[in-house]
């Protein structure tokens, strides 16, 4: 079997390293970045040592703080027009996931000239563009290394996956040091998404034995450092490995894609702007018992890399202590069902059929052990509601 493992040219881990920024620009042969940054990260300082680094170097930097939280094809062409009226030979996304993502797209569209939504899968954007360098602030989203970004279309309210080499950064600087103040919530809601890129790598049907190590890996981080990260801001070992497990498993789904879980969370958060982490938390126990049959080894692994099942554990025991596990952790990190959300009932039941569609259409449900029909998908979503997980 041949595998593409794809990653960026250069990856800088560790506490402090976001102080080879400028040094690393200058290794990619750029000197005119546009940073790309979520307004709250900005106002919070958390990019001022870099942004005196690189003026002290002299690079000549512009900043784009109009970042929204589920980024826009809109918000999208405002950085666009930054990197084409100020002339921009690089751009650098410094944030959450929605920084990382609407930089990197913006790098694409400036560098093809093309419409984001003529970029949406099923095409696969393997293009050369402008270089883009990922500074993440949560230890999540693994955007920083994968080759995929999401941009809500504004007309269709639609997350459109971007997937392909375009999407890849060139470079990406992870340094812990940046999620030492990262909220309660989004250190939860990040780190359920990370634990879910792991899970999703280890039971693909793309899987390989890169991304089966990489995802193990993470899983076993995660497993032993989530809750601490979340309970002790301050933990910088937990802080340490939570970023690496982030890392792991983000290099791990960058080279499986997605399955069945982001592809139901991504409705969820087009329509009712749940943030992604949640609504995949919200999803794991389900999606997990739904498919566990399909794919009982793999399930075991992970149960076993998360550290919830021991090596003599039979595949079947190990798939059950997976699923409870999921619900014992979403109910001490206090993760809400769509309905504990908030979520309007009778708008929630009126658009599945549109929700199940669109999952479909992202192509990542395919990629599942158990692949389901857009009536299963429809069912899935209405045990989602109040958290109900049947046995399959
Ligand atoms: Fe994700």
């Amino acid at each position: 079997m041949i595998n593409r493992i794809l990653t960026p040219r250069e990856l800088i881990v560790g506490g402090g390293s976001i102080a080879q920024l400028p040094a690393l620009l200058r290794r990619l042969g750029v000197s005119r970045p546009l940073l790309v940054i979520d307004p709250g990260v900005l106002k919070l300082g958390l990019a001022e040592p870099a942004i005196a680094a690189m003026r002290a170097a002299g690079i000549d930097l512009d900043i784009f703080a109009g970042v929204i939280e589920d980024p826009t094809d809109a918000t999208v062409d405002l950085a666009v027009e930054r990197i084409r009226g100020s002339n921009r030979d690089s751009v650098i996304g410094f944030g959450g996931g929605s920084a990382i993502d609407t930089g990197k797209a913006a790098a694409i569209v400036a560098s093809t000239g093309e419409a984001v939504h003529a970029l949406k899968v099923p095409r696969i954007v393997d293009l050369s563009v402008m270089p883009f360098i990922a500074v993440p602030t949560t230890a999540g989203t693994g955007s920083e290394v994968t080759r995929a970004c999401v941009i809500t279309d504004t007309q269709r309210q639609e997350k459109m996956l971007i997937l392909g080499t375009a999407a890849l950064p060139a470079a990406a600087i992870v340094d812990f040091e940046l999620t030492l103040t990262c909220p309660f919530r989004v250190t939860v809601d990040t780190g359920l998404d990370a634990l879910t890129h792991a899970l999703e790598a280890i039971i693909n049907r793309n899987c390989n034995a890169h991304a089966d190590a990489l995802a193990s890996s993470a899983l076993a981080l995660i497993g032993a450092h989530l809750e601490t990260a979340a309970s002790e801001p301050g933990n910088r070992a937990a802080r340490e490995a939570m970023m690496l497990g982030a890392t792991h498993a983000g290099l791990a789904v960058s080279n499986t894609s997605t399955a069945l879980i982001h592809g139901l969370s991504r409705p969820i958060g087009a329509f009712f702007h749940v943030p992604h982490g949640l609504s995949n938390a919200m999803l794991l126990p389900l999606v997990t018992a739904y498919s566990l049959s399909a794919a009982p080894r793999q399930y075991a692994a992970a149960a076993r890399a998360l550290g919830w099942a021991a090596a003599g554990d039979s595949d079947e025991h190990a798939g059950r202590a997976l699923v409870q596990g999921f619900i014992g952790l979403n109910a001490r990190l206090k993760v809400p069902t769509p309905q504990s959300f908030g979520i309007d009932g009778e708008r929630y039941r009126a658009v599945l059929p549109e929700m199940a569609r669109q999952a479909l259409s992202s192509g990542t449900p395919q990629n599942n052990p158990r692949v389901p029909d857009s009536d299963d998908i429809i069912e899935l979503y209405r045990n989602a509601w109040d958290g109900r997980v049947p046995v399959f």
